[in-house]
């Protein structure tokens, strides 16, 4: 990068940082010195790291800080300021979670209370990205202007993700809990794998609402969740939330860990039987008479930019006229294949949203500082991170689709192929994790053989691969078609890399864990798959996704297949 481009970038816009976050900041960096200074050992300090988002890595000595998006929404500004992290006290380079978050890798434990003032100058914060505590509220990352909407959740993810942080509700609970909304049954959050998943839906009389479910999760013991109130008013939302952790902070397994998640609870007493609880629970915080406040929801900016939607340009057909674009690398078809899979059309007519494909979630400094210069030249400055490691640019007018494209080329962003199957989800696995076991990254990037970005055929598009580094599950390998697991497997002397393959994974309509099929070798795995391809093709019947034919199919005979990969 040349030091001119450094200096053109614009200056990021700071607020005070208020007196309480100060405080905790201050109190954070206090611990911190007296481990840096011998006094205090890592064992204890380690809760107390994990509560303001500071995760330990594989290799000693460095952190991994993650920087909590809620609902994925976050502005140039801000973004500007995590590119400036990355750079300064990282690797300069940001990776966007499944769960709508950006975490910065290898930073040094001394730089992380400067950098937790520098996010809460502008509105973010690492505070319970980890630990026992309400993470990340996750939704789909088209709220607002999806097509297919009941209503916009962005203002009750923000409401209920603000409500929750530094509640003393949430401070010290039996293990980690997860919420998500998703605004119709596409369910682009997945609700059904969260602690407590919010459906939006509106009752006949025209009143929304969400179908609430509770107890969902994966790890080892993959649980789908089930439904605790069919349709949950807007005012009782907050309070509805509120009882459930109640009764998970009451009843969950403090001595466990591994059996602490609030699944584990609902398995042990019965479904009704913590549905009973939970409504004991609503009624002694005096809610059951109808007397409580409106909810009073947080807003959310997000109105169209002030550039109008203009006629999208006459394309001609690749033979270079009248395209009007200078593609640095690509030509007319390269846009088109790019916007067939990276670009959908707003239910505000005239506007579109635009997803950036970002390999495994990972992107640099410098790219961060393109996407933020981008949103506010093509669109209202705001961003969205998505739970397939992506970004979202929403409201750019269709007419200048292909010069913002034209301008992703140029910063190596513009991939196709985000949110299909060929954008391949790796947890970190063994590349920083502590309990990998596989590298899920090279394993992703091996399996791109199978899948070529921008390549994949129209009977593979709704497909999704998704490869975890361990059984517990980070990349969500429970709900893909096509999932994978690291184990290891004893050879004489060695332990040698293998997958446990998992089929037929799902969570739109009827959710559904995927069945574990068969253990294969690391090397094995691409030609495995592409077996699997190739057997689908063969006997698959009119128009039958990889999804339909793996349900029919079941278990036995796709083992039978894949045995001689073994
Ligand atoms: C006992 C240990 C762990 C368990 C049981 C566990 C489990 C999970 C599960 C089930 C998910 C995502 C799926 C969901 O939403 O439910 C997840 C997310 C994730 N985990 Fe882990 N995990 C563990 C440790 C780790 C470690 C050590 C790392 C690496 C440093 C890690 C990195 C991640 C990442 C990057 C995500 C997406 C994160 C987010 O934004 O919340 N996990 N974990
Ligand atoms: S799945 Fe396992 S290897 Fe991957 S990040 Fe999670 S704990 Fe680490």
């Amino acid at each position: 990068m040349s030091p001119n481009i450094v200096d053109l970038r614009p200056a990021i816009k700071t607020e005070t940082i208020p007196a309480h976050i100060a405080e905790e900041i201050e109190t954070f960096e206090a611990e911190a010195q007296r481990v840096l200074g011998g006094d205090l050992s890592n064992d204890i300090f380690k809760p107390f790291r994990l509560q303001y988002g500071i995760y330990g890595q594989r290799q000693p000595g460095v952190q991994m800080v993650r920087i909590k998006i809620p609902f994925g929404g976050l502005t140039g500004n801000q973004l500007r300021r995590v590119a400036e992290l990355a750079d300064r006290f990282a690797t300069g380079v940001g990776h966007v979670t499944t769960r709508q978050d950006i975490q910065l890798h290898f930073v040094e434990l001394k730089h992380v209370p400067e950098m937790m003032r520098l996010l809460a100058s502008v509105g973010l914060t690492t505070r319970e990205a980890c630990a026992n505590t309400v993470r990340n509220v996750t939704a789909c990352h088209l709220a607002g202007v999806c097509q297919g909407e009941v209503f916009d959740v962005t203002p009750y993810a923000k409401t209920v993700a603000l409500h929750l942080l530094r509640n003393p509700l949430n401070q010290s609970l039996p293990r980690k809990f997860k919420i998500a909304l998703s605004g119709c049954r596409q369910d682009c959050a997945l609700t059904p794998i969260h602690d407590i998943g919010l459906l939006a839906a509106k009752r006949t009389d025209g009143a929304i609402g969400f179908r609430m479910v509770a107890g969902g999760g994966l790890g080892s013991t993959p649980r789908i969740a089930q439904v605790l109130r069919e349709f949950t008013p807007m005012d009782e939302l907050l309070p509805t939330i509120e009882a459930v952790i109640k009764v998970f902070d009451t009843l969950g397994n403090r001595k466990n860990r591994n059996k602490a998640r609030m699944k584990f609870v609902i398995e042990k007493l019965g479904f009704d039987e913590f549905k009973r609880r939970w409504e004991a629970a609503y009624a002694a915080m005096g809610y059951a008479v109808p007397t409580h406040e409106p909810i009073e929801l947080l807003e959310y900016a997000d109105e169209p930019p002030l550039l109008m939607p203009t006629k999208a340009p006459v394309i001609s057909n690749g033979n270079g006229h009248g395209n009007g674009a200078a593609f640095l690398n690509g030509d007319v078809s390269a846009f088109h294949a790019w916007k067939r899979t990276n670009v959908v059309l707003q239910r505000q007519a005239g506007f579109t949203t635009a997803a950036i494909k970002l390999p495994m979630g990972d992107l640099t400094g410098d790219q961060m500082w393109t996407i933020a210069d981008l949103a506010e030249r093509y669109s209202n400055g705001n961003i969205r991170t998505t739970i397939n490691q992506n970004m979202v640019i929403r409201w750019i007018p269709e007419g200048r689709l292909e010069e913002f494209y034209g301008e992703l080329l140029t910063h190596s962003l513009g991939d196709p192929g985000a949110e299909l199957v060929e954008d391949i989800i790796a947890c970190p696995g063994t590349d920083t994790c502590g309990l990998g076991i596989t590298s899920s990254k090279g394993m992703a990037r091996a399996l791109a053989e199978v899948f070529p970005a921008g390549q994949v055929p129209e009977d593979l598009r709704d497909v999704s691969v998704k490869i975890s580094g361990c059984h517990n599950s980070c990349a969500q390998h429970h709900i893909a078609t096509i999932g994978l697991h690291g184990v290891g497997k004893r050879l004489g002397e060695h332990t040698a890399p293998h997958y446990e393959l998992h089929l037929g994974g799902h969570v739109d309509g009827t959710p559904k864990i995927g069945q574990l099929t068969v253990k294969l070798p690391a090397k094995s795995v691409p030609a495995a798959v592409r077996h699997l391809v190739d057997v689908y093709r063969r006997d698959r019947k009119n128009g039958e996704t990889l999804q339909a034919f793996i349900t029919r199919v079941g278990k036995v005979a796709l083992k039978e297949e894949l045995i001689p990969y073994t």
